[in-house]
């Protein structure tokens, strides 16, 4: 992939839990363009689901594969919104694809806000793998600590989603991509 390459795609990074999908399927439709959630690729070509993948094969497995399908992702669908699993900041070449990708967009909850969501999965899936041991409360604040200086360093615009609707956050990712765009 040639360096500094002017991306024309649209990435959500942010938390487990911050709205990536579901707001990226509104702005996916807003924009008539194709909405890649990562996770949904993982789990579609490993034919299990993310927790079976951290359960059975461990989590440096999940990330290379994450980064794996990630680059495969931006190479071959380089107009897409993408949904990023909210742990793909980790890895610093995750991270320069995902600047090169286009438009960043950072989505942010409180911890309790976050920690509400993640109670229920708009995937229909099983609840997702735990990233500590600390219980989920504790393990949001600590994993927000480590990740939000990735995340701040990547995005183009920060949306607070707290007391939003999806379709509220989609039309701010609009706006923000309408000016982005015409830069
Ligand atoms: C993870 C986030 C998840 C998924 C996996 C690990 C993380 O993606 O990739 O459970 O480390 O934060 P979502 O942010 O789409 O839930």
């Amino acid at each position: 992939m040639p360096p500094q390459r002017p991306g024309r795609g649209l990435a959500l990074v942010g938390y487990r839990g911050s709205g990536k999908s579901t707001v990226g399927r509104l702005v996916a439709g807003l924009l008539n363009r194709t909405l890649l959630d990562v996770d949904v690729e993982i789990e579609a070509r490993a034919g299990r689901s993310i927790g079976a993948i951290f359960a059975q094969l461990g989590e440096s497995v999940f990330r290379d594969r994450e980064e794996l399908i990630l680059a495969e992702v931006f190479e071959q669908f380089p107009d897409a919104v993408v949904a990023t699993g909210g742990g793909s900041v980790t890895r610093e070449s995750n991270r320069r694809r995902i600047r090169e990708f286009g438009h960043v967009v950072w989505l942010t909850a409180v911890p309790d806000e976050l920690a509400r969501r993640l109670e229920t999965d708009d995937r229909g899936l099983p609840g997702r793998p735990a990233l500590t041991p600390a219980g989920t409360i504790a393990e949001i604040a600590q994993v927000l600590r480590e990740r939000t200086a990735f995340y701040a360093g990547l995005a183009d615009v920060v949306i607070e989603t707290g007391g939003k609707s999806p379709e509220e956050v989609a039309a701010a990712i609009l706006e923000s991509w309408t000016n982005w765009i015409s830069r």
